[in-house]
């Protein structure tokens, strides 16, 4: 399948972000009623964006150097975990329909879309971020639906995701209960309080919380969802120059850190902690 005929395949699941019409899959574009039309990239992803947005420190660069830093396997207990989880929820379903909010360079997406490949699951990955720089990145030879979409207009139909992926980004439980099947499941990944705890410690001077509690976060969680599941994932690697640099340019904990007062030279390694979460909606 092409990287635009992909997104034939998903068709039925798309909504208009401007006039929440029924989208269709014409010309390689997505056409919604009112003819507001979407094209497709040949890179295969779509810009369902109406006003381009970005956010500080996350940029092209903040990407490249989080999908290298990924790619050293920093973060495999993490993504391990959450493709495990996502398999154990989801094996019964039949064609079950992913989505990833806030997906940055997608490498979530990617292994949940090659397990279910490996696994003969005939379910569809759908993911989006706001930053298109991440979805450039994210965008290759695969079959997820990329998109580049804000998590406060969802471009998709309501009820029609079984399972919502939220890791590592600001969730919006409005939309995600509107997109979500009643027996659906939102699997949310949180920092650990020990999560990158050797670059805290040497930055603690330039940090106003010193000390890192997903206390509150967890707690609006369970006000929203059923908590069915939460599992600790924690690991500790020796960390070199290369990575140590990649780190530094993927982590939003440095995003008001004035680099050039930085001393880093005592963290010789790193400790990456998420609690994954799986909600149910009440
Ligand atoms: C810390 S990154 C996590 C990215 C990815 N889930 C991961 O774990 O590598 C947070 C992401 O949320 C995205 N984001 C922030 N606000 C958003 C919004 N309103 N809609 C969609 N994505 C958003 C950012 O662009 C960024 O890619
Ligand atoms: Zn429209």
């Amino acid at each position: 399948m092409s990287k635009v005929d992909k997104f034939y395949e998903a068709k039925n699941l798309f909504q208009c972000p401007k006039c929440k019409k029924k989208i269709r899959f014409h010309g390689g574009a997505l056409v919604c009623k009112k003819e507001h039309t979407f094209d497709i990239a040949a890179k295969g992803y779509v810009n369902l964006l109406q006003q381009t947005k970005s956010f500080k420190g996350y940029d092209a660069g903040f990407f490249k150097s989080r999908r290298a830093f990924f790619a050293a396997g920093y973060y495999d207990h993490i993504v391990g975990e959450v493709v495990d989880t996502a398999c154990r929820f989801l094996g019964n379903m039949e064609a079950p329909v992913v989505l990833d909010a806030g997906c940055g360079e997608g490498g979530y997406s990617a292994a949940i879309e090659a397990a279910f490949a490996g696994n003969g699951v005939a379910g569809q990955v759908l993911a989006f971020d706001i930053a298109s720089d991440a979805i450039k990145v994210a965008a290759g030879d695969d079959n997820v639906k990329w998109m580049v979409a804000d998590i406060t207009n969802i471009p998709v139909k309501d009820g029609v995701v079984d399972c919502i992926l939220d890791v590592f980004t600001p969730a919006n439980y409005k939309e995600f209960n509107r997109v979500l099947a009643d027996n659906g499941y939102l699997i949310k990944v949180v920092p650990g309080s020990a999560h990158l705890q050797e670059l805290r410690r040497a930055v603690s001077d330039q940090l106003q919380n010193k000390e890192y509690s997903n206390e509150d976060v967890t707690d609006y969680f369970e006000d929203h969802y059923e908590l069915v599941s939460r599992v600790k994932c924690t690991a500790t690697r020796e960390l070199s120059r290369e990575n140590l640099v990649n780190l530094v340019r993927m982590t939003p904990l440095l995003f008001d850190v004035d680099k050039s007062r930085l001393d880093l030279s005592g963290v010789t390694e790193i400790t990456i902690e998420g609690e994954v979460l799986v909600g149910r909606k009440k």
